[in-house]
C-alpha cells in the first residue's frame, strides 16, 4: 500500500470508512471558502464524530507528518481553509451536538460543528440567546477559530468576549480544556484567547462553552437614510461616543443599498444608510430611540420609522445579512474580494472618506458596508477574475486600505481573520518583537508545522 493509502486505512479504522472521502467534489469544496482566494485541495477529507476521534485522527497525521486543516462551514473570507500543502481536511460538521444549555448560568456547551442558526433555534425555548452574529450560518468552532464577530459586537462583544472555555486537540493529538466554566478566573495563562483567532494553526477546537444573554424584553429596529456617507458615519460615531447602548449600528453606502433593493422585499432607498437595533426594557428602548432621533437629525436624517414588529425586524436584519451575496451578485460571473479593516472610532469617518476617494480614483467596484459602531468596515470589492487589470487594481486598493488603517492605529482585520490574504500585513501591524513571540508560540504548540500551514504566519 502506498503512503496515502496507508494513511487512509488508518483514518478509516478510527472513524469508519463511510466518514472518509477523496471524492473530487468534496476535495474541491474543502479547498476553498467564500472568497476569491484560489482553491488548494486537501488530499483527503475526514468527518470525525467526537473529540476522541479528532484526537486519534490528529495522532495518525502527526505520526506521518501530514498537514491538517480544520474545516467548519467554509464560510470564511480570507482563504482560511485552503489546503496550501495538501493534507487532511478535518471537517467538524458531524460534531453538531448541543451538549448542555444552562440558562441559570447563562452558558451553553456545544460541539464545534454546531451552526449559529442551529444554536439560536435551540436557545429560543429557554428565553436566552447567543449574541455573535457574523451573518453567515457559520459553525461555532469556525467562528472561534477566526475570532469572528459581526453586527452585534458593538453591544455584546466578539467571539473573544463570548467564549468561556474551549476543548482543543493539540497538534500532537492530546485533548486539553483551556479553563473552567467560571465567569472569572485568574488561574494561569489565558489559553482560551490564544486559541480564539488562531485559525486552526495551533490545534483543533472541538467543543466550546459560550456565554448566553437573556432575550431582551423589547427590541426596535430602524433603517435611517443620510445625505452623505460621512453624515451617516459621524452619526454612528456620535452614538458610540455618547454611550448610547445600541445593539447594532450598521453602515451601508448607496451602492450596497442598491444591492439590498435587488434582493429584499424591503422598500429601501438607495442612499447612505444606518441600520439600528435597540435592545432593552420597553421604556429603555423608547428613551434610547428618542436620544438617537436627536443625533441622527443633527446629521441630516429624516423620514424614518422604528419598527418593533418582530417579523419586520427580522426582514431588516435578513436584508443586512444578505449584503455580501447581494453585492457580489451585482456583477454576474465576478468574485467577491471583501476587505476588513478596523480603526479607532474617532478615525473612522476619515478612513472611510479617504477610502471612497481612493476607490473612485482607482475605478474598482467596491461598495462599503460596516459595523461602524466598532470602527470596522468592509469594501465589498467585486472583480472579474479574468481581468488581470481589474485584479491588480483591486489588490492595490485593498493594500492601500490596510496601510491606511494601520497608520490610523487600526488593524488589517477586524473580524475575517488573517487566512492567506492578510499574512503579509501582520508584520506591518505588529512590532518585530511581537511577531517573534507569535512565532515562538506557534513553534511551541505545533513544532512540526502541521496545523493549517501557511495561515496567520507565513510557512
Ligand atoms: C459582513 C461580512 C462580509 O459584514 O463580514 O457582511
Ligand atoms: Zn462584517
Amino acid at each position: 500500500m502506498d503512503e496515502a493509502g496507508e494513511l487512509r486505512a488508518a483514518i478509516e479504522a478510527i472513524v469508519g470508512a463511510e466518514h472518509v472521502t477523496t471524492a473530487e467534489s468534496e476535495l474541491e469544496r474543502h479547498g476553498h471558502d467564500e472568497s476569491w482566494h484560489e482553491t488548494a485541495r486537501p488530499d483527503l477529507v475526514v468527518f470525525p464524530g467526537s473529540t476522541e476521534e479528532v484526537a486519534a485522527v490528529v495522532r495518525a497525521c502527526h505520526a506521518r507528518r501530514v498537514p491538517m486543516i480544520p474545516f467548519g462551514a467554509g464560510s470564511s473570507l480570507e482563504g482560511n481553509v485552503a489546503a496550501l500543502t495538501g493534507g487532511v481536511s478535518i471537517d467538524l460538521t458531524r460534531m453538531n451536538r448541543i451538549l448542555s444549555v444552562r440558562p441559570e448560568d447563562l452558558d451553553a456547551t456545544i460541539e464545534a460543528g454546531v451552526t449559529r442558526r442551529q444554536l439560536e433555534e435551540r436557545l429560543r425555548e429557554d428565553g436566552v440567546f447567543f449574541s455573535v452574529d457574523p451573518g453567515a450560518d457559520a459553525t461555532l468552532g469556525g467562528m472561534a477559530a477566526t475570532g469572528a464577530s459581526g453586527t452585534t459586537a458593538v453591544r455584546y462583544g466578539t467571539m473573544r468576549e463570548n467564549v468561556l472555555s474551549l476543548t482543543v486537540v493539540t497538534a500532537d493529538g492530546e485533548i486539553m480544556r483551556t479553563r473552567s466554566r467560571a465567569r472569572k478566573s485568574s488561574a494561569g495563562y489565558d489559553l482560551t484567547h490564544l486559541l480564539i483567532g488562531s485559525e486552526g494553526t495551533l490545534g483543533v477546537i472541538t467543543e466550546l462553552t459560550v456565554k448566553l444573554h437573556p432575550l431582551p424584553e423589547a427590541t426596535a429596529s430602524a433603517i435611517v437614510n443620510f445625505p452623505t456617507v460621512r453624515d451617516a458615519v459621524e452619526a454612528a460615531t456620535e452614538t458610540i461616543q455618547m454611550g448610547l447602548p445600541v445593539a447594532r449600528v450598521e453602515l451601508a453606502d448607496e451602492v450596497t443599498m442598491h444591492a439590498i433593493a435587488q434582493r429584499s422585499e424591503l422598500p429601501v432607498a438607495e442612499r447612505p444608510t444606518l441600520f439600528f437595533d435597540l435592545h432593552g426594557s420597553e421604556s429603555g428602548v423608547q428613551e434610547h430611540a428618542a436620544a438617537l432621533a436627536d443625533i441622527v437629525a443633527a446629521h441630516g436624517a429624516e423620514g424614518y420609522e422604528w419598527s418593533t414588529d418582530p417579523a419586520e425586524c427580522r426582514r431588516i436584519w435578513h436584508a443586512r445579512h444578505q449584503v455580501y451575496e447581494a453585492t457580489v451578485a451585482l456583477r454576474p460571473g465576478c468574485r467577491g474580494m471583501p476587505t476588513d479593516v478596523c480603526v479607532p472610532v474617532s478615525r473612522l469617518a476619515d478612513c472611510i472618506e479617504e477610502s471612497r476617494a481612493d476607490l473612485t480614483a482607482s475605478g474598482v467596484f467596491a461598495p462599503i458596508v460596516g459595523h461602524v459602531g466598532d470602527g470596522n468596515f468592509h469594501l465589498t470589492i467585486v472583480v472579474d477574475p479574468n481581468s488581470d487589470e481589474e485584479v491588480a487594481a483591486a489588490r492595490g486598493l485593498s493594500e492601500r486600505l490596510v496601510k491606511r488603517a494601520i497608520e490610523m492605529e487600526g488593524t488589517c482585520t477586524g473580524e475575517h481573520g488573517v487566512g492567506i490574504g492578510k499574512v503579509k500585513y501582520l508584520a506591518l501591524e505588529h512590532d518585530p518583537e511581537t511577531m517573534a513571540m507569535m512565532r515562538r508560540i506557534k513553534d511551541a504548540m505545533d513544532p512540526l508545522g502541521l496545523m493549517n500551514p501557511g495561515k496567520v504566519l507565513s510557512a
